[in-house]
Order: C-alpha cells, then sequence, then structure tokens
C-alpha cells in the first residue's frame, strides 16, 4: 500500500461547486466568479448566498437574506450573561470555539442535520459569532456591552458592536471586503475538519467549533496574528531585511508567506496590499505598510523561487489593524467569514455524504509477546 504524501497534499478529498483555486495561475473564483470582482463589488451578505446558492442573488432574494441573517445577530438564552462572566485573560479564539459550542445547550434539537436543520443553525451561528466576539472584547476592557443593531449590515452591526460608534463608509467597506476574502478557500485545513466532523453525521455545532480549533493554529488562520507580532518586533524599515534573514537562517517560517495550494501571489493578498495600503495612509500607519512591502521585496529576492509568495494573511494583519482591531482579534476576524465557506461545505457534504476514514500506514512491530508487569 503506498502511503499518501505528507499532509494530504494534492490529495483530491471532496467536491465542491463554491471555491475553484489554481495554485500556479494564483487564481481563486466563488462560484466561477474572480475574487478580486467580488472584493470589489459584492458584499458579505451577498457572497454568503452566492456560496450557499451557488448563483448571485435577486435584489429581493438578498434584502431577504440579509433580513433573515439581521435576525439572528442577538444571543439565545443567557448567553450574554454567560460571556459576561468569562475570564477577562481568555484568548478570544478561545472563547468563541467555546461560546459557539455553547450555542448547541440553547438549542431544542442540536443533533437535527436535516439540510434545512443544518442550514437553520448554520445561519444562527453565522449571525451569533460577530456578537460574542465583540461582547466578550467589550466584557474585558471593563466597557458596557453594546447589542446589535439589526439594522445594520454585517460588517457595520460587528464594528458598531465593538467599539460602540457606526463605522465610516471606508471603514465598513474595507471590512466587508475583509469578510468577501476570506469567506472560502477550497479545502483548506478548518473546511476539511468541518466535512470531517459532519461526515459521521454528528451535529453542526460540532462541526463548527472544530473549524474554529483548527483555524487558531499559526500555520491556518493564526498567521495574521504572527504577521502582526513581527511587524510589531521590527523597529524600522531599516531593520527589516536583518530581521527576514536572521529569521530565513533560523529556518523559522515567515507568517503571511508560503501556501499548500498557492505558488504564486495569493490573489486575496493582492486587493489585501492595495487596501492595506490606502488604510495605512488614511490612518497614520504608513511605517506598517513600508514594513510589509519591505518584507515582501526581500522575501521574493530569497523565496520566491521556491513558490513561497504573500498569501491572505500578510496584509490582512495591516488592514485589520488599521480598522482599529486589537492584535487577537484578527483570527476571529478570520473566522467570522470563514464560519460561511464551513457552512457550505458542510451542506455540500449532507448532500452526498460518505464518512471520512482514511487507513494509516502501520509500522510497528508484530507477534509481541505479552510480558507480566513483574518482568518489566
Ligand atoms: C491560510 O489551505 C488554505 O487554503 C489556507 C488559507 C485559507 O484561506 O484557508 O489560505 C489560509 O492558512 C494561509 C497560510 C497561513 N499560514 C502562514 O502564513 C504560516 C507560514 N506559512 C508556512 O507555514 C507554510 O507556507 C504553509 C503551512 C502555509 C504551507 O506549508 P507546506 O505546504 O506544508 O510547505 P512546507 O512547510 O513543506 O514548506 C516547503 C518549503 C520548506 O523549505 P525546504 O525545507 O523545502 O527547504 O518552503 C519553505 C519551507 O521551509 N517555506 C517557508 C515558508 N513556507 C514554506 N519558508 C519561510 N517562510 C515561510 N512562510
Amino acid at each position: 500500500m503506498t502511503a499518501a504524501p505528507k499532509g494530504l497534499e494534492g490529495v483530491v478529498a471532496a467536491e465542491t461547486e463554491m471555491s475553484f483555486i489554481d495554485g500556479e495561475k494564483g487564481i481563486l473564483e466563488y462560484v466561477g466568479i474572480a475574487i478580486d470582482d467580488l472584493a470589489r463589488n459584492s458584499s458579505f451578505e451577498e457572497t454568503v448566498f452566492l456560496l450557499w446558492n451557488r448563483k448571485l442573488p435577486t435584489k429581493s432574494e438578498l434584502a431577504a437574506f440579509s433580513a433573515d441573517l439581521r435576525k439572528r445577530y442577538a444571543l439565545p438564552g443567557d448567553m450574554k450573561q454567560r460571556i459576561s462572566t468569562l475570564p477577562k485573560t481568555a484568548q478570544p479564539m478561545h472563547v468563541l470555539r467555546t461560546m459557539v459550542s455553547m450555542l448547541s445547550l440553547f438549542d431544542p434539537d442540536p443533533n437535527a442535520n436535516d439540510a434545512a436543520s443544518a442550514r437553520e443553525k448554520a445561519l444562527n451561528i453565522l449571525g451569533y459569532a460577530p456578537t460574542i466576539v465583540a461582547y466578550f472584547d467589550r466584557h474585558r476592557k471593563g466597557l458596557p456591552l453594546i447589542d446589535p443593531d439589526p439594522k445594520l449590515s454585517f460588517a457595520a452591526n460587528f464594528l458598531y458592536m465593538l467599539n460602540g460608534e457606526h463605522p465610516t463608509p471606508t471603514m465598513e467597506r474595507a471590512f466587508d471586503a475583509c469578510m468577501i476574502l476570506h469567506a472560502d478557500h477550497g479545502l483548506n485545513n478548518s473546511t476539511f475538519t468541518t466535512r470531517v466532523v459532519i461526515s459521521t453525521l454528528s451535529d453542526v455545532y460540532s462541526a463548527i467549533s472544530a473549524a474554529i480549533g483548527s483555524l487558531r493554529g499559526p500555520l491556518h488562520g493564526g498567521a495574521n496574528e504572527g504577521v502582526m507580532k513581527m511587524l510589531n518586533e521590527i523597529p524600522s524599515v531599516g531593520d527589516v531585511r536583518r530581521v527576514v534573514e536572521d529569521k530565513l537562517a533560523r529556518k523559522d517560517k515567515i507568517m503571511g508567506f508560503g501556501h499548500r495550494v498557492y505558488k504564486n501571489y495569493d490573489p486575496r493578498a493582492t486587493y489585501l496590499k492595495t487596501l492595506a495600503k490606502k488604510l495605512a495612509e488614511d490612518t497614520g500607519n504608513v511605517s506598517l505598510y513600508e514594513k510589509s512591502h519591505a518584507i515582501e521585496q526581500i522575501m521574493e529576492e530569497k523565496v520566491a523561487a521556491k513558490g513561497i509568495y504573500p498569501n491572505v494573511d500578510f496584509y490582512s494583519a495591516t488592514t485589520y489593524h488599521c480598522i482599529g482591531l486589537q492584535l487577537d482579534l484578527f483570527t476571529p476576524m478570520f473566522a467570522l467569514s470563514r464560519i460561511s465557506g464551513w457552512a457550505g461545505h458542510m451542506l455540500e457534504q449532507l448532500e452526498g455524504n460518505r464518512l471520512y476514514r482514511p487507513k494509516a500506514e502501520y509500522t510497528g512491530p508484530h507477534g509481541v509477546a505479552y510480558t507480566a508487569i513483574e518482568k518489566r
């Protein structure tokens, strides 16, 4: 038996109609539409409709979908009070994973995973998740919790609950574009996790909580926080070369670079670079962008030949910082968006489910006699 490549590299483990990636050419499409077109022209609500229904909505369909999502901003039961009792030192990704799991305790039928029930629960989690993150951030800062405003878009409502004021149109648009860019991306680790869990016909809460756990990892969604930590470590643009070369010499991975599939520029990074530059100029964070650009230039010189380019996490760090988000909220932002992709793949998996159960190559001994403990 030949073992699959390590990390299942190159192994096709599912079919999907949602996102197409050409890693060599650096192409990403959602249901055939180029990601750059969507980031420039669509909204996160419209993008979720596209991913879940495989078509762009009409005006009335979008209005109905947005209204349905906004009804699910407010948390059920006494979840709000429970968030107010959490340790203020808890990490936001652990809070999100825990509270999404806790949502199942308030659901009278938590295990229902027929298509309609799974979609309903997924839409609930998509609506609740921003409220969970914003409530916790206000709680840990000792600020009054701001209840969601169903008159606001997904992007505006989150920033409003977080900051206590409505975002500027520029910040709302920037955050909305980030949500579009992070929504879905083929069979990445957290999406694969979702499909693996739901393939046992387990429940939506277990599948999404598991995916949040996967996304937190620094090799996956946690990289955007790693990028920000790296940028904060570098005193000035003049120090970039030394820091990057030292890291490469130690075989450290440069956060925000490299990708299992893209061996070219991640098309999401293309858009985020432009957005990061504009926001940095608008918010007095030009040095952040300049350091990022300098890192990119040195990495191009050193490792582009190995197909290592900026990925989605590299410029999203500067973008999130300029939007005013605290560093440890960066990965939760990735999760708020990717819940839509995870849910879409969960629904696809349920349409034609077969339990995921690969094999392992046994490399241990055979025929070993049992030795009584007295003789060990
Ligand atoms: C996301 O899968 C997805 O689609 C994920 C994602 C999504 O939308 O869901 O796109 C989001 O997770 C983006 C990736 C974020 N992670 C990071 O930025 C962390 C830093 N990147 C690396 O850890 C790495 O590039 C991975 C994990 C992303 C991919 O790793 P692979 O495919 O397992 O490649 P590898 O680790 O085997 O590296 C191959 C070579 C090695 O050199 P050699 O030993 O062959 O000499 O490339 C080198 C690596 O050292 N390399 C890097 C590097 N990434 C790979 N060297 C320096 N810095 C890096 N970032």
